[in-house]
């Protein structure tokens, strides 16, 4: 079988448009593991708006939704500070209809609402994560969340790499199939994958090198061109024998990075680093940014962003492609001075001829903040999935649902 065929089996799997759910408990992963400001407020409900689909479909159809997720790391302690109360609420807003809420996960009060749950209804249980046997994959806790339902829709797409109780255990006690927010994650990333519209371009950015190490060999074997930007580029202009002042450097990967401007040049894919950078002699908003060459960054100094020259020649590859991912911004896009590289990208990629996919984390963040996100193709709601995804690994949460 051909390497593409074997991908897209691999995502071939059942969804809920493929089973009866009426008159069905359907337990539900969510990830509603949301950013919170000090004071407990949500500060992005992105993952709450993009459950809301198969939400809206299941109580459509006559089922009674029994949601579940995780909430930061609670590390197994009931805390008020990680209560999934006010997902509820807002859930309960964006629906327009009451969101029960439970006050434990697999005790008397989750059970008992479970079990008076009527059809066209919806429950939250609390933070999954209040035990610790959540994390550790355990099978009775498994087989006690799986005891409220009937069938299992797995439609936490940023969590299918953990291999957790929620995720992969209640599928040994549950048919388990897709939500439609996974099945559209599949879809986007994984035909990206396995069956791109070319010219295939890449980008890659952020500040480490190691949190891309298994991304960048991935994509090597698929992508026609790779752009590297962001605090990652550094060490391979280093390795290529670039002055880089103390811009950041992984120098235990320095030899990494050789190695992948070899095998590119073996692959004939063609590997762009910035040549230019926006440098300062701080990270923050009172710096005074000057343009340099990437190659002769003076000491004391470091790129904080991609320079105009190089966001021109990524913008225009970027023109040319047929598919484009984008993982990790080009720069501090948080502070506007060093927000420029990131904002071109994202408004390359929102050219309609091109499929444009924002592999989520910070990428995602960036093109909210640019008011862009409606503008590209797809913008994932993963941050380490996507990433493990991107690196081709089987994830556990995908691999555990029925074959179509
Ligand atoms: C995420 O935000 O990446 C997911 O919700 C997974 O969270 P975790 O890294 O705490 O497992």
């Amino acid at each position: 079988m051909s390497f593409v065929k074997e991908k897209i089996m691999q995502y071939n799997k059942k969804s809920i448009s493929d089973i009866e759910v009426k008159g069905k408990k359907i337990l539900l992963r969510c990830d509603f593991n949301i950013p919170l400001d000090p004071t407990g407020a949500i500060t992005d409900d992105g993952r709450i708006i993009s459950a809301l689909p198969t939400i809206r479909y299941l109580l459509d159809q006559g089922a009674a939704v029994i949601a579940c997720s995780h909430l930061g790391r609670p590390k197994g302690e009931r805390s008020d500070e990680f209560s999934l109360k006010v997902v509820g609420e807002r859930l309960t807003e964006l629906l327009g209809k009451p969101v029960k809420m439970a006050r434990d996960v697999i005790g008397e009060d989750a059970r008992r609402l479970a079990a008076e749950l009527k059809w066209g209804e919806i429950m939250l249980l609390e933070n999954l994560r209040f035990h610790a046997e959540e994390e550790e994959n355990d099978p009775e806790f498994a087989r006690q969340l799986a005891s409220l339902a009937d069938i299992f829709v797995e439609d936490a797409f940023g969590s299918v790499h953990r291999a957790h109780a929620s995720i992969e255990g209640v599928s040994h006690y549950l048919p388990a199939v897709a939500g439609f927010l996974l099945e559209k994650e599949l879809y986007h990333i994984g035909k990206a994958l396995a069956d791109p519209k070319t010219p295939f371009v890449a980008i890659l950015g952020g500040s480490k090198v190691s949190d891309k190490l298994g991304v960048i060999v991935n994509l090597l074997d698929k992508a026609d061109t790779l752009l590297l930007g962001g605090g990652m580029a550094y060490t391979f202009i280093k390795a290529r024998g670039g002055s880089i002042g103390s811009s950041i450097c992984d120098d235990d990967r320095l030899q990494y990075a050789r190695d992948v401007i070899e095998k590119a040049q073996k692959l004939g894919v063609r590997l762009v680093l910035p040549s230019d950078s926006l440098i300062a002699a701080e990270t923050t908003e009172n710096a005074e940014p000057q343009v340099v060459s990437s190659y002769d960054i003076p000491d004391g100094m470091m790129g904080i962003d991609i320079g105009p020259k190089a966001a021109n020649e990524f913008v225009s590859i970027i023109k040319d492609a047929g598919t484009v991912i984008w993982n990790g911004p080009m720069g501090m896009f948080e502070l506007p001075k060093f927000s420029n590289g990131s904002r071109m990208v994202a408004m390359a990629m929102t050219d309609p001829r091109i499929v444009s996919i924002v592999g989520g984390g910070d990428s995602a963040a960036a093109v909210r903040q640019f008011g862009l996100e409606g503008r590209v193709t797809h913008v994932s709601t993963g941050g380490g999935a996507t990433l493990e995804f991107l690196e081709g690994k089987v994830l556990p949460g995908i691999d555990c649902l029925l074959d179509a």
